[in-house]
């Protein structure tokens, strides 16, 4: 069931419930109103009757009228007046009287001790209700005998006026039923709006229109807190999807150009015909030109299972200055060749638990660079410091430094700062992104400060345990 649905029929049912006990309240009011104004009427008849009762109570009440003059209303209601001796004689009545109202018997005139008298609902033998006082006749001596006098009215009016109300309360309640209904459906309809919108935005968002967003203005506090999520949520999906096609981009383009070089080399050397060392050098380079694509596509490859984290790391317990010593090693014959120093500063002895090959190509990436961009006589230092359950190793170079500018972009992939350099293939721009993403994977992050002219230190922090 939708939740319009339901809020309607709750809003119907509470709207209705609501009407049903007012008016149910007001029909009681009345019915008790209506019966306490013929109570005063018939007591006003009573004393009337009491003031007009002729000297000699035996005396018939006539010269009534006995048909209804042409000014009353109709329905008006009839008035009945009869006098009683002790034995329940009827001394005189209204002339009809008795076929309406049998007159009471000795015992219940009897039981009537009080001035006040006794009243009561009767219904006479034609079905006719009706309101009867019966009192006893005050002022009389001892010496006279006690009489009573009896005076009701017929409430057929009263029913009839109830009946007629009764009618018309089904109509209004009829009425607000359906009412409360369309009046529900329509506030729910309202209400839920804000969601249909939110939904509506939500189905045409595609690859293309990543860029629209739910407008926040006038939603209601609920919603407005959903929407911002959901508008929070397609940025940072825009933003990975900018970042996905910028990279599929600059996989295309990294791996044109090698392919293009490849395919020139291979048409020129096809072109004439060749001796078998001209053969063998044209492979001999176009095998080496294989090796950089492969090498990027396995770079590729391994900060893409990084980006899903398929592979584990293989975390160990390692000593860190002794790690940094054996990558020193590795590096040590470039380092000689342009004529750079590269060397481990002594520090305390640090242990990790960290994946022992991914850190040695992570400061392996490190020292790479730094030797790239260190002119003859520089220096490249690693050292290893532990504060606060971390550890942090840096690879700092008296090299060229990076611009200001190109700091923030350094560590995204293919990015590179000598885009001469970009055509040559030789470098891919991937070697600072896969130090990202190892000191990603191990929980750490990566920092760099750079001067231009006095060099460059790139900072790798881990946490020492998992
Ligand atoms: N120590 C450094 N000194 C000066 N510039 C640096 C240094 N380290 C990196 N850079 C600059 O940052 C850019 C990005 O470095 P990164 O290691 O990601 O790519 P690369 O070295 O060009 O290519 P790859 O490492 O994939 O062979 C480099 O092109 C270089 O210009
Ligand atoms: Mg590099």
């Amino acid at each position: 069931m939708s939740i319009a649905v339901r809020l309607t029929l709750w809003y119907a049912l509470s709207a209705f419930t609501l009407i049903v006990v007012a008016t149910g309240l007001l029909y009681w009011v009345l019915v008790n109103s209506m019966y306490q104004e013929d109570l005063r009427d018939l007591a006003d008849n009573l004393n009337n009757a009491l003031l007009l009762l002729p000297s000699s109570p035996t005396a018939p009440f006539e010269g009534l009228p006995e048909q209804r003059p042409s000014w009353a209303p109709p329905h008006q209601p009839e008035i009945y007046l009869r006098v009683l001796d002790a034995g329940a004689h009827t001394l005189t009545e209204t002339p009809g009287m008795a076929q309406q109202l049998p007159p009471p018997t000795q015992p219940e005139l009897a039981a009537i001790t009080t001035s006040d008298g006794t009243k009561r609902d009767i219904v006479s033998p034609s079905g006719q209700p009706f309101l009867s006082l019966i009192v006893r006749i005050p002022g009389q001596s001892a010496a006279q005998q006690l009489r009573f006098m009896q005076v009701a009215m017929d409430r057929e009016h009263d029913e009839y006026l109830l009946a007629r109300y009764r009618e018309r309360l089904w109509l209004v309640l009829a009425a607000s039923l359906v009412l409360c209904s369309i009046g529900g459906y329509l506030i729910a309809r309202r209400g839920m709006r804000p969601i249909e919108d939110i939904g509506r935005t939500a189905a045409h968002i595609r690859a293309t229109t990543l860029h629209e967003r739910i407008g926040t203005e006038g939603l209601p506090a609920e919603l407005s807190g959903l929407a911002e999520t959901f508008n929070e949520m397609l940025d940072r999906l825009e933003q990975s999807f900018r970042h996905v096609s910028q990279f599929s981009d600059d996989v295309a383009h990294e791996l044109r150009t090698p392919i293009n070089n490849l395919r020139g080399e291979i048409e020129v050397a096809l072109g004439k015909p060749r001796s078998g060392e001209e053969y063998r050098d044209v492979l001999g380079s176009c095998l080496e030109e294989c090796g950089r694509i492969s090498r990027v596509i396995q770079t590729l490859l391994f900060l893409a299972r990084s980006d899903t984290a398929i592979e584990t790391l293989q975390r160990e317990k390692v000593e860190i200055g002794k790690e940094l010593r054996t990558v020193q090693n590795y590096y040590e014959a470039a380092a000689a060749e342009a004529g750079v120093e590269l060397s481990v500063l002594p520090g305390e002895t640090i242990h990790a638990e960290i994946d022992r090959t991914l850190f040695q190509q992570a400061v392996g990436n490190l020292i790479s660079n730094s030797l790239a961009h260190t002119t003859t006589g520089g220096a490249v230092r690693l050292a290893a410091r532990a504060d606060h359950s971390r550890v942090t190793v840096s690879v700092d170079d008296t090299g060229c430094g990076i611009p200001a500018e190109h700091l923030p972009r350094v560590f995204e992939r293919f990015y590179r700062i000598d885009q001469v350099r970009r055509s040559s293939a030789q470098n891919a721009g991937l070697g600072l992104a896969v130090v990202k993403s190892i000191a990603t994977r191990h929980g750490g992050h990566v920092e760099i400060d750079s001067e231009v002219g006095h060099g460059t230190e790139v900072r790798l922090i881990l946490p020492a345990s998992t």
